[in-house]
C-alpha cells in the first residue's frame, strides 16, 4: 500500500496536498489504513462495488478502525454499521458531517488519473480503486497489463515484498454474464477484479442488457485486463463488433477457444484480428453470424496451426472457398461440423483429400452437396481416421454414396443418419457388408428402410456392431420373414427402437432370434407390441438382459414381466414399465421373488396398489435404490408403513401424482425419510 501513495506522489496535483499531509504524518504501519480510508471517503458510485472487486471484503476497515477514521476527520459520530452496507452508511455519515472536506481528486483529468493508476503495483490495489466510481473503474480497465507490470515490477520488489503474494498463477477463473447482467460496467469490474485472482480464463456473454448493453468498450476492458483469457463465448450480442474483437486479439494472446453465435456486428475483420493475435486457437464455433465469411476462415487457417475443432452453422457468407481453404491449411483439424452452409461437392472433396486427421465429422443441411460429393468422401480414401460420422438432412446421401463411405472409411465406428430420405434397404445392406469397424448405427427418420433391410443388414454385420437405434422410421412395417437361414449378429448388445409404429411383434421376434447377446433393450413407446411378440426375444436372449425400458408399451401384461423376471432376474438391473397400465401387483410379486440385482424400478401409472408396495417392502432379495410410483392412484395412505420401510434403503422415491396419498402423508414421508430423495 505504500506504493499507492508513492504512485500518487509521482503524479501529484495541488488538490491532493491535503491527503499527503495526512500521509506524511503517518508511520508506515498506518499507511495501509490511511489508503483504505481514503478510498472509502471518496466512494461515489456503488453500482460497481460487487463481489467481483473485493471478494473477501477484507479491505473494509473494522469498526474500530472506523472509529479512528472518524476521529481523524473530526467526527464524534456514533455509527451503526450494518455489515453489507458499510460503504454506503459511512459515506452518508460523512456527507452529513460539516467538517468533512471533499478531497477533490475528481478534478484531476483522466490522463493524470491514468498515470496514477498504472503505477499501482498489484491487482488488489487496482480492485480497490475500481470500487471508487464508474469513472475510475473504466479508466482502470483501460490500462493494459503490460503498462502496469513494466513500470511497477521494480518498485514493487523494492518496497513491498508482500506483493509477491499476488503473483498470478494459471488459474482458470470463469465468468458468465446472462442477459440483463451483461453491461460494460460489469465487464470492466470483471476485468479489474479478476486480475488479482490469477486472471480470468473463461468468459461467456449470453445476450445483452437492452438498456445499457455490452459494447466494444466492455470487451476492450476485458482485453486489457485479462491477458490469460483462454475461452470467449459471445451469444446474441449484436452490440459487440469488430473493434471489441480486435482488442481481444491484441490483448489476449492465449485465447484457445472462440464461440460466436448470433453476433451480427462481427465480420471478417474481427476474426482476422483474432487469427493474428491468438496463435494458440484450437476451437472455433460460429453460428448465425451473417457477416463472417471466407476471408476470416482463411486467416484463421493460415495463422492458427493448432486448430483442432471447428463448427460452422448457418453463416450465409461462408462458402466453398472458405471451407476448402480451412480444410487444406489446418492439417490438425480433428473435429469438423458443417451445418446449413452453401457449400458443394467441391468442399467435400477437399475434406476427404486433406482431412487426414479428422475423427469426428458432422454434416447437416448441405442442400447443394450431391450424391457425388458423399461418394467422393469414401472413394477418395482420405478419411482414414474418421471414427464418427453424423449426416442430417442431406439429399446427397444415397445408396451409392453410403456404400462408398462404408468402404473408404475403414475406421468408422459410429454412423448416425438422420432425415436422409434417399437411402434404401439395398444401401443399408451394402453399407453393412463393407463397414468393417462399425460399432454403433443410428437411423432416424429415414423412411425408406424396411424391416427386411434392417434384418438383412444385421445378419451381415457379423463382427463388431454393438448398438442399433431406430427412431421414427416409418417405413418399417411388421411383416413375417424367415430368418433361420440368416446368420446371427453375435455382437449386438444394445437395441433401441423408438417411435416406429410399424415395428411389431413379428419384427421383434425376428430380432430376438438374430441377436442372442442383447443386454440393453429400449422399446419405449412401441405401443403395438404384445406379450407374444416380446416373449421369443426374451427366450432367445442368452447373455441376460440388464437394462429394459418398456415405457409406454401399454399392451404388455403381468405374464411378460413374470417371464422377464424368471429368465433374466439374475442380471436385470433397470426396469422401466412407466405407463404399462395392465401391469398389476402380480408383476411386483414375481419381481420380488426373482430379481436379485434390480436397483431401479419404474412402475409409474401402472395398476399398482398398496399390497404391491407391501410385497416390495417385504422382499428380502431385492436391493432397490430407486422406485417410481408416480401416477399410481391406487397407492393410498395405508401403505405408509411399507413406504417407510422401503425408504430406509432407497435413495430415490417418486410419489408424484399419487392422488390417493394425502399431502400430510407425503410431508410425513419427506420428514421421516430424510435420507431418501423424495419427489412429491
Ligand atoms: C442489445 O443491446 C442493444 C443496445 O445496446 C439493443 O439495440 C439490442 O436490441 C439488444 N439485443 C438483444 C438481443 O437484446
Ligand atoms: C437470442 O435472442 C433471441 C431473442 O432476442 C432469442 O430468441 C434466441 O433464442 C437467443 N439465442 C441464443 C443463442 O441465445
Ligand atoms: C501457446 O502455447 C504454448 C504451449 O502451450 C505456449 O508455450 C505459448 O506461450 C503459447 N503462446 C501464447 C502466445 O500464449
Ligand atoms: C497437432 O496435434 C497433435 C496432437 O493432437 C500435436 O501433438 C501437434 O503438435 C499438433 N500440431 C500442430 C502443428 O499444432
Ligand atoms: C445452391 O447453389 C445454387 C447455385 O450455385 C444457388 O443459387 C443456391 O442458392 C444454393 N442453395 C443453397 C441452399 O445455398
Ligand atoms: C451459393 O454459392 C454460390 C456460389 O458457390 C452462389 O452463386 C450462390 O448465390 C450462393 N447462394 C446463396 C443463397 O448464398
Ligand atoms: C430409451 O428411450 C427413451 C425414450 O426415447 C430415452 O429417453 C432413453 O434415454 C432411452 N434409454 C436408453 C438406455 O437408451
Ligand atoms: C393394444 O391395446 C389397445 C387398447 O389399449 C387395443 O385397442 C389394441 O387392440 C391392442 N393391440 C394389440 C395388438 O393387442
Amino acid at each position: 500500500m505504500y506504493c499507492i501513495l508513492r504512485a500518487f506522489t509521482d503524479c501529484l496535483s495541488d488538490s491532493l496536498a491535503c491527503l499527503l499531509i495526512l500521509c506524511a504524518h503517518a508511520c508506515p504501519c498506518q499507511l495501509q489504513w490511511y489508503a483504505s480510508s481514503f478510498f472509502l471517503l471518496i466512494l461515489h458510485v456503488f453500482e460497481v462495488c460487487d463481489d467481483e472487486l473485493y471478494p473477501g471484503g477484507s479491505f473494509c476497515p473494522t469498526p474500530m478502525e472506523l472509529g479512528r477514521l472518524y476521529s481523524t476527520i473530526g467526527s464524534n459520530l456514533d455509527l451503526y454499521y450494518p455489515p453489507n452496507k458499510r460503504s454506503r452508511s459511512i459515506l452518508e455519515a460523512i456527507e452529513g458531517e460539516q467538517h468533512y472536506q471533499e478531497p477533490g481528486i475528481e478534478v484531476l483529468p483522466d490522463e493524470c488519473l491514468f498515470e496514477i493508476f498504472r503505477r499501482l503495483p498489484s491487482g488488489k490495489e487496482r480492485s480497490l480503486c475500481g470500487c471508487v466510481s464508474k469513472r475510475w473503474l473504466m479508466l482502470m480497465s483501460s490500462i493494459c497489463k503490460d503498462e502496469i507490470e513494466r513500470i511497477t515490477s521494480s518498485v514493487a520488489e523494492k518496497v513491498s515484498p508482500d506483493e509477491n503474494q499476488d503473483i498470478e498463477d494459471d488459474g482458470y477463473l470463469t465468468r458468465c454474464l446472462d442477459g440483463k447482467k451483461a453491461t460494460d460496467v460489469r465487464l470492466a469490474a470483471i476485468a479489474v477484479g479478476t486480475s488479482s485472482r490469477g486472471g480470468l480464463g473463461k468468459l461467456s456473454i449470453r445476450g445483452n442488457n437492452s438498456v445499457r448493453g455490452v459494447t466494444n468498450v466492455g470487451l476492450s476492458a476485458v482485453a486489457h485486463g485479462c491477458p490469460s483469457l483462454r475461452s470467449l463465448s459471445l451469444w446474441n450480442v449484436s452490440s459487440i463488433g469488430d473493434e471489441g474483437l480486435s482488442q481481444i486479439g491484441k490483448g489476449c494472446h492465449m485465447l484457445e477457444k472462440l464461440d460466436l453465435s448470433h453476433c451480427s456486428s462481427i465480420s471478417n475483420k474481427g476474426l482476422i484480428a483474432i487469427a493474428e493475435g491468438c496463435p494458440n486457437m484450437t476451437t472455433l464455433n460460429l453460428e448465425s453470424c451473417p457477416n463472417i465469411g471466407n476471408e476470416g476462415l482463411q486467416a484463421l487457417a493460415r495463422l492458427c496451426p493448432k486448430l483442432q475443432s471447428i463448427s460452422i452453422k448457418d453463416c450465409p457468407l461462408v462458402g466453398d472457398h472458405g471451407v476448402s481453404n480451412l480444410l487444406s491449411l489446418a492439417s490438425n483439424l480433428s473435429r469438423v461440423k458443417l451445418q446449413a452452409l452453401n457449400i458443394t461437392d467441391f468442399s467435400l472433396a477437399v475434406i476427404c483429400h486433406y482431412g487426414r486427421a479428422i475423427t469426428n465429422l458432422v454434416l447437416s443441411g448441405l442442400k447443394n452437396v450431391t450424391e457425388r460429393g458423399f461418394w467422393v468422401m469414401g472413394a477418395a480414401q482420405g478419411l482414414q481416421k474418421l471414427v464418427s460420422l453424423t449426416v442430417t438432412s442431406c439429399r446427397g446421401v444415397t445408396d451409392t454414396s453410403i456404400e462408398a463411405i462404408g468402404k473408404g472409411c475403414i475406421n468408422l465406428k459410429q454412423m448416425h443418419l438422420r432425415r436422409c430420405c434417399f437411402v434404401t434397404d439395398s444401401g443399408l445392406v451394402a453399407f453393412s457388408k463393407t463397414a468393417v469397424s462399425l460399432e454403433s448405427l443410428q437411423l432416424e427418420e429415414c423412411n425408406r428402410f424396411t424391416q427386411s433391410g434392417i434384418i438383412v443388414a444385421l445378419s451381415n454385420i457379423k463382427t463388431k456392431l454393438r448398438s442399433l437405434t431406430l427412431v421414427k422410421c416409418s417405413g418399417v412395417k411388421d411383416i413375417d420373414m424367415e430368418v433361420s437361414m440368416l446368420s446371427p449378429c453375435e455382437s449386438l448388445r444394445s437395441l433401441a427402437i423408438q417411435k416406429c409404429p410399424g415395428f411389431g411383434s413379428s419384427s421383434l421376434a425376428m430380432i430376438g432370434k438374430l441377436c442372442p447377446q442383447l443386454q440393453h433393450l429400449n422399446l419405449s413407446g412401441l405401443y403395438g407390441i404384445t406379450d407374444a411378440g416380446l416373449l421369443p426375444l426374451l427366450e432367445n436372449c442368452e447373455a441376460g438382459l440388464v437394462n429394459v425400458n418398456l415405457a409406454g408399451c401399454w399392451n404388455l401384461t403381468d405374464n411378460i414381466v413374470s417371464a422377464l423376471a424368471r429368465l433374466h432376474g439374475g442380471t436385470l438391473e433397470v426396469l422401466n414399465l412407466d405407463g404399462c397400465m395392465k401391469i398389476t401387483d402380480a408383476s411386483l410379486v414375481t419381481i420380488a421373488n426373482n430379481c436379485l440385482v434390480l436397483n431401479d424400478l419404474d412402475v409409474s401409472k401402472c395398476a399398482i396398489t398398496d399390497s404391491g408396495v407391501a410385497v416390495l417392502s417385504r422382499a428380502s432379495l431385492l436391493s432397490l435404490q430407486v422406485l417410481s410410483l408416480s401416477g399410481c392412484s391406487d397407492v393410498s395412505n395405508k401403505c405408509v408403513p411399507f413406504l417407510t420401510k422401503l425408504g430406509q434403503t432407497l435413495m430415490g422415491l417418486n410419489i408424484q401424482n399419487c392422488n390417493s396419498l394425502s399431502s400430510s402423508t407425503m410431508e410425513f414421508l419427506v420428514e421421516k425419510l430424510w435420507r431418501c430423495d423424495i419427489l412429491i
